[in-house]
């Protein structure tokens, strides 16, 4: 677990829906804070470790998938998540990293809490026995109109939509409200940001914020 001293890392997570520009702002928060001198780590979700990645094909990419019920799929995604934050996480923050997360415990409540209707208690309950003491200490949703985050996931140059990308626009409707509403209810941890804007302006707001958080 964490060390609370001062040289403790800080664990920040990224959260929206497909198609929200995560990896590009991740990739941009990396280089300000490895140009400030502070370690780097960044993991995804679901992945980050090999058995997280085996769990990721079998929710993403199987072909099996479309009889997967939402309760299963909860328990995958909070399988590899305990797996990454006691494998990568946990030590890399006892060392006094940054870690940047590509989703996070947030991603099972919104998908499959709010979107897929799973009881929101025992959600939470999983998702807490997942992550331990692990939470992170900001939280970056990029909010994008539901509209657009569709339109990019057509657009991206990869072959067939996965499973999750097959979902339709209530699904995503719904998976970019429960967001905000995380954001209502987590105003310290959760900061929302407008993804339409330019992507050097999301980015400086978010090193801000960051330097803010970081000291
Ligand atoms: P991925 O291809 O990694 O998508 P993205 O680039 O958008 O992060 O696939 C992850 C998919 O899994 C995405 O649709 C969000 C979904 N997901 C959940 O439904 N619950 C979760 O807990 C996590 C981590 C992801």
């Amino acid at each position: 677990m964490p060390t609370k001293s001062k040289s403790a890392g800080k664990l920040i997570s990224f959260e929206g829906s497909e198609g929200s520009g995560k990896s590009t702002q991740i990739a941009r928060l990396a280089a300000h804070l490895q140009k400030a001198g502070r370690e780097v780590v960044a993991t995804r979700e679901p992945g980050g470790t090999e058995i997280g990645e085996q769990i990721r094909n079998i929710i993403v990419h199987n072909s099996k998938g479309d009889e997967m019920c939402p309760e299963t799929e909860l328990l995958l995604f909070t399988a590899a998540r305990a797996q990454v934050v006691r494998e990568v996480i946990a030590p890399a923050l006892r060392r006094g990293a940054v870690v940047l997360s590509d989703r996070y415990l947030d991603s099972s409540t919104v998908y499959q809490g709010i979107a897929r209707n799973l009881a929101p208690g025992p959600v939470s309950a999983i998702n807490r026995f997942a992550v331990g003491d692990v939470m992170p200490n900001l939280t970056i949703v990029i909010d994008v109109p539901t509209e657009v985050s569709l339109a990019r996931i057509h657009q991206r140059a990869s072959d067939l939509p996965d499973r999750m990308e097959r979902e339709n626009i209530t699904f995503y409707t719904k998976v970019r409200e429960g967001y905000l509403l995380l954001a209502k209810e987590w105003p310290q941890r959760v900061m929302v940001v407008d993804g339409t804007l330019p992507s050097d302006i999301i980015d400086r707001k978010i090193w801000t914020e960051v330097q803010k958080r970081l000291g």
